[in-house]
């Protein structure tokens, strides 16, 4: 199974060109699932759609062609289904602080809920082997970044955190309760919590495999928009996903020729330009603006037209560069690590147990150290063509 992630700045065309590549791949004979990971959903909309159609739907994918279905993730379906015991702790404790009903029910809602029932579902469909590709059609960078570094994260939770938070409520509970202006979360509320990390079991090595997941960058030609397109692309890299394929929309066509945009174009073209040059050698794809909105199949197909060559697979695995590799070069050991864009300056290393972490700007990753290096400290790093080597010494 392939799964393509749809990423970039808010509005510059992530839902159109999702939609479009599913159209293409389920007409190559892909079974195929456009998912819509952004809490603001417009994946229906997109194919021009009758809400009241789609919302009747009980959280099944819709289908829209015989190989093509869509799925917009109902996260208060999904808050009934299983996060029912963490809903309701959380619920119960807003209700202490005053808070009406219906806003506690609302606030429940905690980030990153959207993207990790997305990814249980991803998990699932994958066990199941329903889908070839799952096209997953993401929220603006900021969230999208957060739907990443997510598995990371849970992982490091559960292993340092979530089993002393357990023993110690387990031991404190009784008497806590009875002087804690809240209430404790009970025992089952954390075996909601073991049994949504045992959904997501294996999810986090399936981002990070380029032959099962790759990372389309969606960006307009405009300035501001490209600066997010690098941050994300570093961001994405830093976690391990790849990055194979960066999507200019919107590009000014050539018979626009009226003196009024006569500026847009000549930033356009000088945008253009700097897109090629930074992110070679991932490949650059450009649509134009068209004359109208992009709106159900149809438009979606003129859009996969543009975007896609008659026969061309946009599920083909084309980078298959792991993001890390650990070497052993003559006596010593390296972590090599791709890194696109950063400056020396920028990069902080430090040690953490037996994980290496890697710090650029304010993004962090961590990078679980082999055992034959696990006993090992950053000595000094380079970057050497997009690559940051990092030598790792005793200590
Ligand atoms: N190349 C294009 N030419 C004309 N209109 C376009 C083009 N690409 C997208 N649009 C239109 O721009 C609007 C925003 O596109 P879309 O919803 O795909 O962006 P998005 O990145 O998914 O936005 P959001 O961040 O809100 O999810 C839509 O109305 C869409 O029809
Ligand atoms: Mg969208």
């Amino acid at each position: 199974m392939r799964i393509l992630l749809f990423s970039g700045k808010g509005g510059v065309g992530k839902t159109s060109l999702a939609a479009a590549t599913g159209l293409q791949l389920s007409r190559l004979g892909y079974r195929t699932l456009v998912m819509s990971v952004d809490p603001a959903h417009s994946l229906a909309d997109s194919f021009d759609l009758e809400t009241s159609l789609f919302q009747s739907q009980t959280g099944e994918p819709f289908s829209i062609n015989e190989r093509l279905a869509i799925h917009e993730v109902n996260i208060q379906l999904e808050i009934k289904r299983y996060w029912k015991e963490i809903s309701t702790y959380v619920v119960a404790v807003l209700r202490t602080s005053g808070i009406s009903d219906v806003e506690a029910e609302e606030l429940a809602i905690l980030p990153g809920m959207e993207e990790l029932s997305a990814m249980m579902y991803v998990n699932q469909y994958r066990r199941e082997g329903r889908y070839d590709v799952i096209v997953l059609d993401c929220a603006p960078t900021a969230e999208s970044l957060r739907f990443v570094s997510m598995p990371t994260t849970l992982d490091w939770y559960m292993k340092h955190v979530f089993p002393f938070q357990r023993g110690l409520l387990k031991a404190v509970r009784p008497l806590a309760n009875r002087v804690s202006p809240v209430e404790l979360p009970s025992d089952s509320y954390f075996a909601n919590i073991q049994s949504l990390f045992q959904r997501l079991d294996g999810i986090g090595e399936i981002m990070e495999d380029p032959r099962i997941t790759s990372v389309r960058l969606v960006t307009n030609p405009e300035k501001m928009v490209l600066r997010e397109t690098q941050r994300a692309f570093v961001y994405f890299t830093l976690h391990g996903l790849t990055v194979d394929g960066i999507l200019v929309n919107r590009v000014l066509p050539e018979t626009v020729t009226d003196a009024y945009f006569k500026e847009w174009r000549a930033s356009q073209s000088k945008v253009l330009q700097e897109i090629d040059q930074y992110f070679s050698p991932v490949p650059v794809k450009r649509i134009p603006l068209f004359t109208h909105e992009v709106l159900g199949s149809e438009r979606l197909e003129e859009v996969a037209r543009v975007l896609y060559r008659e026969d061309e697979d946009p599920a083909a695995v084309t980078r298959t560069e792991a993001p890390y590799s650990f070497v052993k070069n003559n006596s010593h050991y390296e972590v090599h690590l791709q890194l696109p864009f950063a400056v020396k300056g920028d990069v902080g290393l430090f040690k953490k147990g037996d994980e290496l972490v890697v710090q650029v700007g304010t993004l962090r990753r961590h990078i679980g150290l082999p055992t034959s290096m696990a006993a090992l400290s950053p000595l000094k790093a380079r970057l050497e063509n997009s690559r940051l080597i990092v030598e790792m010494k005793e200590v």
